[in-house]
């Protein structure tokens, strides 16, 4: 009996563009959605953009458009960026839907009925100037501990201290730097704690990954908190019923929106939305990222529970996507969007990358981009699509594109490749695609050894029907590999299916053979990877970040701060500024935004460390001229003392301008 299976993959915010990030969850969802529809499952994959929350409204006040108007551009692109990586959705909606209203709505007032809603008030940031309230990522200022400047209204990235955006001193908004005000307000909380059993015995049974367990129970131990539910207008979202001016929080509506897309999908296609979402008939599946763990694991199974839905049968979380072991990174060019890859290279090289790197655990993936190079090159090019061509076009010069039958020899090839099915599809199934391709590759090696050892090329010339034979034996070796490839590869694998003049393959094609059929004129099946492509598109990836308009968030932070109280001629006459010397820079591990410095004042060395990372290289830095607060208090921070600060004026992304050349300044020397 065929399963029926539905499938999700986490809803992408609609605020900005897809990138090679994200592909890492779209292609594993879409090559096990691939998977399990060439085993003749009937599976459904719907997704959908993340329309809602306060992030998109900013951003669309700052585009001076409405946020319908941005959520309908963001779709389009975002719809053309996945058919471009043949990531195929059976439905791809929105959040900010009829359907979505409808269940959110349903269900906030199930979980009311069942009493695990609740009011209470809060204090809330709120910006008088830009008329709305603040998420704690809206609000910077210094970090009420260690005293780094701006730093967000939840944590302080330099010494990692959580806190409320009041607390931090001097906050400001993030829009608009105007100083927020605190305003009491009543919102809606959802009540966690009461299905702790219940998510207990959810995950107990299986339903994630044993290390996504391990880190849930951290989570039980240190306690479930209400969960607040309700954010004040204006919002971009949906109003709660009864309510004049609060509308549900995001997350509340976001993974509510795969409902939706389903429900749209059973609507259009006369299915019925409650069997396929709601009924043993049908499995369902989560594939999400391990940052929001927090959501699919706790919120929205509890969710579901109290309201009369179940919870999916499995969420399968994976890791993020490094590039050249480190994080994505603007100025490195290696922050590459989805649409700027389409330009340079063939998306079957990263599905295919990517497969080749995937397992079922969550640890991240490193996309090296030699590695990238050489396993398209030397696998898919090399290995795969060289068998092909090693016999297409030979069968079809010479022998009338005309296949015999197997012989002894052939069969025995034929059969182990046939042989390996059971282990291809169980690691598919488990999420194991880098187990799968390996297995591919050494099976396409055997294939390879076969040609090897009969050398059409020359036989070609003595014996017409003994090479028939051997290419016949050839032949189904690539259509055999080809199916197994095809979830990775589905263009490549269309490729073959059109010059082997064969339908479109599915698993159990395995068992049959091709022979005494005719094949189609040969086409080039994939081209090798070359480096400058690469060079090209990592390059535009790091012109980026000057021609895109700055986000939002830091759009205006050129308009200078609001000034701190007075100070006297006495109190400037107490700091010391000294020019300095960078002896050493380098970075922090665990802190992107800091350098460790180390300086020179004429004799005395310092070590300080200073929050310009994403404006210099380590190395530029060497050797060059600062001026250093020398006598500030040193402080301790997670990574180490820091004895002083050095002086940098700029806008506080790419371009912080300290003394660049040597001016002749001298160490030590003072600064008047
Ligand atoms: N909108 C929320 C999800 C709501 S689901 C009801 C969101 N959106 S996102 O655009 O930030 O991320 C979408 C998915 O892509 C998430 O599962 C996230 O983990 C994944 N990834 C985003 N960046 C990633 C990497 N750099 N690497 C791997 N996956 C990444 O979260
Ligand atoms: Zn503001």
């Amino acid at each position: 009996m065929p399963r029926k299976i539905v499938v999700t993959s986490a809803l992408p915010y609609a605020n900005g563009p897809i990138h090679i990030g994200h592909l890492v969850e779209y292609l594993q969802t879409d090559i096990w959605v691939r998977f399990h529809k060439m085993c003749g499952n009937q599976c459904l994959y719907f997704c959908a953009d993340d329309t809602h929350g306060t992030p998109i409204m900013i951003s669309a006040r700052a585009a001076g458009i409405s946020p319908e108007e941005l959520i309908g551009r963001v779709y389009k692109e975002h719809k053309a960026d996945f058919d471009g990586f043949n990531v195929k959705f059976d439905n791809y909606y929105s959040t900010h839907s009829p359907e979505n209203r409808y269940f959110s709505e349903l269900i906030f007032a199930r979980l009311d009925k069942a009493g695990s809603i609740v009011k209470r008030d809060v204090e809330q940031t709120f910006c008088e100037s830009c008329n709305m309230s603040l998420p704690d990522r809206f609000v910077r200022g210094a970090c009420p501990q260690c005293k780094a400047e701006d730093q967000y209204g939840d944590s302080c990235e330099i010494c990692s201290a959580t806190y409320r955006p009041i607390d931090l001193i001097n906050p400001y908004c993030a829009t608009c730097r105007a100083k927020p005000a605190l305003k009491t307000t009543e919102h809606y909380f959802f009540k966690l704690a009461d299905y702790k059993q219940r998510l207990k015995e959810l995950i107990d049974g299986g339903y994630t990954q044993k290390s996504v367990a391990n880190k849930l129970d951290e989570w039980f131990t240190t306690g479930l908190k209400d969960w607040d539910i309700s954010r004040d207008g204006p919002y971009f979202g949906f109003k709660i019923p009864g309510e004049e001016n609060k509308f549900f929080y995001v997350w509340l509506d976001a993974p509510i929106g795969y409902m939706a897309s389903a429900k749209n999908y059973c609507d259009k296609n006369n299915l019925d939305f409650d069997k396929v979402w709601n009924s043993d008939e049908y499995e369902l599946y989560h594939f999400i990222g391990k940052d929001i763990m927090y959501f699919h694991a706790l919120f929205f199974p509890a969710m579901l529970m109290g309201s009369d839905f179940k919870p999916a049968d499995k969420l399968f979380v994976h890791g993020f996507l490094t590039v050249n072991g480190g994080k994505m990174s603007k100025s490195r060019g290696t922050f590459i969007r989805a649409s700027t890859y389409l330009k340079y290279l063939n998306p079957e090289y990263l599905r295919y990358y990517y497969a080749s790197k995937l397992t079922d655990s969550i640890e991240d993936i490193d996309l090296k981009t030699e590695d990238f190079i050489n396993k398209i090159n030397s696998d898919l090019v090399g290995k795969f699509a060289n068998l092909a061509s090693r016999s297409g076009p030979m069968l079809i010069k010479k022998l009338n594109a005309q296949l015999g039958q197997l012989d002894d020899r052939g069969r025995q090839l034929i059969d182990k490749l046939t042989d390996a099915k059971d282990h291809i599809i169980k690691d598919y199934e488990n999420l194991k695609f880098a187990a799968v391709v390996r297995t591919i590759i050494a099976l396409a090696d055997e294939a390879n050894r076969y040609v090897e050892q009969n050398q059409p090329w020359i036989t070609i010339k003595t014996d017409l029907e003994k090479t028939r034979t051997t290419l016949t034996a050839v032949i189904n070796a690539v259509r055999i590999l080809t199916i197994y490839l095809k979830p990775i590869v589905p263009g490549y694998a269309r490729k073959v299916e059109n010059f082997l003049n064969v339908d479109k393959l599915k698993f159990a094609d395995v068992e049959t053979l091709l022979q005494n059929h005719r094949i189609n004129e040969f086409q080039r099946l994939v081209e090798r990877v070359d480096e400058k492509q690469v060079d090209a598109m990592i390059e535009e990836s790091k012109e980026d970040q000057g021609t895109k308009p700055p986000a939002p968030a830091e759009a205006e932070a050129v308009v200078t701060e609001p000034f701190k109280p007075e100070c006297t001629i006495e109190d400037f006459g107490k700091i010391d500024l000294r020019i300095a010397k960078v002896i050493k820079a380098e970075a922090v591990e665990g802190a992107d935004k800091l350098l460790r410095l180390n300086l020179d004042l004429g004799g005395t060395q310092k070590n300080v460390f200073a929050a310009i990372a994403q404006a210099y290289e380590p190395d530029e830095l060497t050797g060059k001229i600062v001026i250093c607060l020398a006598n500030l208090k040193p402080r301790k921070m997670r990574f180490g003392l820091s004895e002083g600060m050095i002086l940098a004026a700029g806008t506080g992304r790419k371009d912080i301008f300290i003394l660049s050349a040597d001016t002749g300044a001298k160490p030590g020397q003072t600064v008047t």
